[in-house]
Order: C-alpha cells, then structure tokens, then sequence
C-alpha cells in the first residue's frame, strides 16, 4: 500500500482534495489530450516544449528518454531555438558501464537531440552512467538538480506499471534523486533498445518524484495500447505509490497528451471535462511535415 492511499477520483471538479493522516492536499485534473493523428500529437509536444524555452530562455528543462520521445525530438530539431542560456537536465540514467554503449541514456539523448542542437556544453547534464560509485553520483546529481528548480517544463513518457522516470511503485512522493533496483518488467521492457535483455543494467539513477513535482508545467505522452491501463489507473485510481503517474494529480499544471490507443478509456469516459480530440486544423499537412 502508498502513503497516499485514498479512492478520492476527480469526479468533474476543477480541483479536489484528500486528508491523509489529518493533512489536506488539493488534487487537480490533469488537461487530457487525446489525438488522432499521431504526427500531429509530436508536433504539438514539440511546439509545448518549444513555448516552455522562449517564454524563459534562461530557463531549465527536464528531459525524459523512451521511445515515445524519439519522433517528438526529431521534431524540436528541426527547429530553430536559442539554447544558448537555456539548461537541460535528464530525468535518468543507467548504471551500466560505457554511456555510449547502444540503449544507454547518454548515447539516446546525443543520438536524438543534443548532437543536433547548440546546447553549451555543460549545459546538458544526464546522471554518470559509468559511475562506480552510484551514491556519490546521486548526491552531485541532485545538486545539479536543485540549483535549477523550479524547472520550466518536466518532460515525461509513462512506464506501462505507471512508473515516470525510473521511479518505480512504490516510490515515496516527497523522493529526491535515488538509486532504483529496476523492475523485471522495465528491463524487459527496454530489452529492445539493447539488443538483447542480458545486456540492460539493473540499476539506474533517476531524480524523484518530489523532483518532477517542483517543476512549474508538467508534460506527459503517452503512446500505444500498452500504456493504455497505466494511464487509466493514473487518472482515474487512487493516488497511491503503487502507481507513481498518480501522484502527478497533486500538480496544478499537467498535461497528458495521449494517442488514440493509449488514450482509449479517457475517451470513452463520460464526465471528463477537461478532454479534448485533436485532429490537424484544416490547411496543416501534416503528411507532408512527417515526409
Ligand atoms: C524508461 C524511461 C522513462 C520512460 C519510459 C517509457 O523507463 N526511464 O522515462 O518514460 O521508459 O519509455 P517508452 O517511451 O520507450 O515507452
């Protein structure tokens, strides 16, 4: 069982609130985005990342890795933006030997947006994945992190057990940078992007649920039938540990952007208010921008 266990759901409130052991946190409906068009989905999470930066050009943003991400970067690099003063901090990283070995973090973030964009060097920072000494690593990690809060945007995919980060179930709301034991379910599901499941580390560093809380906008997508439940039980369970996505319900401003199938229940889910289908406005080829 969480630390918040409460069956409170949102009901078609703008806001609610729970009481855990006397104390009273409001809860907030995330704004839910579903879309048909899945390149009109990455262009639209591409264009919120791109506002988060020219609204603050000195500002900092939190950035995942997955392969929900990777069409969404293409976007963003094709854009003309000024990283000059902006900075750029990774949710996680493995602890798995050679950073640019395939399916390592380091190697994903160069591969898909930092070898395209002038981000100053130093401005970019990912957690030591060669590190041998992960508790060290954490603690220089954090500081990193904590010198930039509150991040302008946190970034975030969706494990299929709920997890956001590498923050596994059962990972207290108020956790800083961590060392997590990954699941067996995570390192099979990142098999893919090693070649082979033998070859996924099973430990990772990952900035913590209190961590992503800070930030001022949050943004999560969500692609494919696998993450369909996840996202069901994110918002519309319990805000419970048990599925950390849920305790983003304590953050005034989240979306979730969400494709069809991934999305499916929130659609079918009569008293959402707060719900919105998104098809191209007429006169975007998105075809031809996916070309
Ligand atoms: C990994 C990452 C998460 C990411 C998740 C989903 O576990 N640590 O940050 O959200 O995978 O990835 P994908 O987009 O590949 O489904």
């Amino acid at each position: 069982m969480g630390i918040v266990d409460t069956d409170q759901r949102p009901g078609g409130t703008e806001a609610s609130f729970i009481i855990n052991r006397g104390e009273v946190y409001p809860i907030f409906i995330p704004s839910l985005e579903v879309f048909e068009d899945t390149t009109f989905l990455n262009i639209t999470a591409a264009d919120t990342i791109t506002s988060a930066i020219t609204r603050n050009p000195q500002g900092s943003l939190l950035v995942p890795t997955g392969k929900t991400m990777v069409p969404i970067y293409e976007e963003l690099r094709q854009l003309v933006l000024d990283y000059s003063n902006i900075t750029l901090n990774n949710l996680d990283g493995y602890c798995g030997g050679n950073p640019f070995r395939k399916g390592m973090f380091t190697r994903y973030m160069t591969d898909n947006l930092i070898g395209y964009i002038d981000v100053p060097s130093g401005s970019w920072n990912i957690p030591d994945e060669a590190t041998r000494d992960p508790q060290r690593e954490v603690e220089r990690y954090q500081q990193i992190i904590d010198l930039h809060q509150p991040a302008d945007l946190a970034i975030l995919g969706i494990g299929e057990n709920g997890h956001i980060a590498f923050n596994e179930p059962g990972t207290p709301v108020d956790s800083g940078v961590h060392v997590v034991d990954l699941t067996e379910e995570t390192r099979l599901a990142n098999a893919d992007d090693f070649g082979d499941i033998n070859l996924v580390p099973y430990q990772a560093i990952t900035i913590g649920i209190g961590d992503i809380l800070q930030a001022k906008r949050i943004l999560l997508v969500a692609k494919g039938e696998g993450k369909r439940e996840a996202i069901q039980k994110m918002i519309y369970g319990p805000i419970t540990t048990d599925v950390p996505a849920s305790l983003l319900r304590f953050h005034p401003q989240v979306t979730i952007m969400m494709d069809i199938a991934a999305g499916r229940d929130i659609f079918d889910f009569a008293d959402v208010r707060h719900k919105y289908a998104f098809n191209p406005p007429v006169g975007i080829n998105v075809d031809a921008k996916a070309a």
